[in-house]
């Protein structure tokens, strides 16, 4: 056994143990493991239900090196927990498992693998390393695997018992940071909640969705501004969880206006718009990093790029009294609150809502890139286009 690479697990798990947000943590957990033994592809699940629901799945060969493109599949697949599949075979014995040729197994074993992504993508799996990730109350709570490892001339190589011992004492540690995430997300999902009972439009779905597309849309941004790898990872992480907050401060709105059927009267309008100034005050504290940019988005999510949103500048946020100026303008409204406007009008045209039906998607498309330099941001308009692809596999995981 290598000491490096005990050294160097120690040094990853150190790292993971700031993650906060579930999506990037899991994300960073597979690219890690795979790094550990040079490992071309990989997935994790977790349990949901008594399913293992397809998480991430990454792989160099098809979708380019991680560090580079960040790329990675959102997908929307769930297999039971049973003994027919491999991932559901290492949940139930609570085992690690090596298989050097997934086509070759054997008809003893109850397992078999399941061709169809192979096929689907042209690609040829072949020795898998299958990892349980067991909690300390010995519940198993989700699976990683990961996908031919490669030698030094980036031919496919097996697995080796080393191997399996390293992966199992990264995912031990692993596991906690996780339980960690899932915990954080859970809370703040159940803030979701309570401003969704009283606004019926602002589902968990769309939260989640309007969380996904901010930080992919960030991720090319921050990289055409010239943003570092290490900073942009970073402030994916805070983003996501503060953008499915933008809309939080609607908590504090009348049932009687969030609920109408019709047209807001001037009145009303003027009282709906203070969601962005309550939704600030929620976090006006603390001082955190992830306070910080949850504040920014609230209160600026409407701000328009051409001046014509609201609130604009309020000198202060708890007075009795809030008098709406002028819009903010450009650049003077925050980048992350340009982004999660973009993401939050996207996902409200593409969804069925009591005033109006879905949009069709390349109607929506059009209306973004039309409203470039008026409503949107143009350099976060063509971001957005650029990650198009993704949006809309997003789209189609949160439906
Ligand atoms: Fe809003
Ligand atoms: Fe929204």
């Amino acid at each position: 056994m290598e000491e490096s690479k005990i050294i160097e697990i120690l040094r990853i798990l150190e790292n993971i143990s700031h993650i906060k947000d579930i999506d990037t943590l899991l994300e960073q957990v597979l690219f890690e493991a795979r790094k550990i033994v040079n490992a071309e592809a990989g997935s994790v699940f977790l349990i949901k239900d008594n399913y293992l629901s397809f998480e991430y799945v990454q792989n160099d060969f098809l979708y380019g090196n991680y560090e580079n493109s960040s790329d990675y599949m959102y997908t929307k697949k769930k297999i039971p927990v049973d003994n027919k599949s491999i991932a559901g075979y290492a949940a139930l014995t609570k085992k690690s498992l090596i298989i050097d040729d997934v086509y070759n197994i054997s008809p003893n074993n109850p397992y078999s693998f399941n061709r169809r992504f192979d096929k689907l993508s042209n690609y040829i799996t072949k020795s898998v390393l299958t990892v349980p990730l067991i909690n300390n109350r010995e519940k198993v709570i989700g699976v990683f695997q990961i996908i031919n490892p490669t030698d030094k001339n980036g031919n496919v190589i097996s697995f080796t018992d080393d191997d399996s011992f390293l992966a199992d004492l990264f995912a031990k540690q692993a596991v906690i940071a996780i339980e960690k995430a899932i915990m954080t997300r859970e809370i703040i999902l159940r803030m979701i909640s309570i401003a969704e009972l009283r606004d019926p439009q602002e589902t968990g779905a769309h939260v989640n969705r309007v969380g996904a597309y901010s930080v992919e849309i960030y991720k090319n941004w921050a990289q055409k501004n010239g943003i570092t790898d290490k900073i942009i990872k970073y402030n994916k992480d805070i983003l996501r969880i503060a953008a499915m907050l933008h809309d939080v401060g609607k908590v504090a709105i009348s049932d009687s206006i969030l609920k109408k059927k019709g047209k807001l009267s001037e009145n009303e309008y003027g009282k709906m718009k203070l969601h962005t100034i309550y939704g600030a005050r929620l976090f006006s504290n603390s001082g955190s990093e992830w306070d910080d940019m949850a504040r920014e988005i609230t209160l600026n999510h409407h701000e328009r790029w051409d001046g014509n949103g609201y609130p604009g500048y309020i000198n202060d946020l708890n007075a009795k009294k809030i008098k709406f100026k002028n819009g903010k303008k450009g650049d003077q409204i925050p980048i992350y609150a340009r982004i999660v406007a973009l993401a939050d009008v996207f996902d409200a045209l593409m969804s069925q809502r009591w005033y109006k039906d879905p949009w069709p998607e390349q109607k929506v498309f059009n209306f973004i890139l039309a409203e470039s330099g008026k409503h949107f941001d143009p350099s976060v308009v063509e971001s957005f286009i650029q990650v198009k692809e993704r949006i809309i596999s997003i789209w189609g995981k949160f439906s």
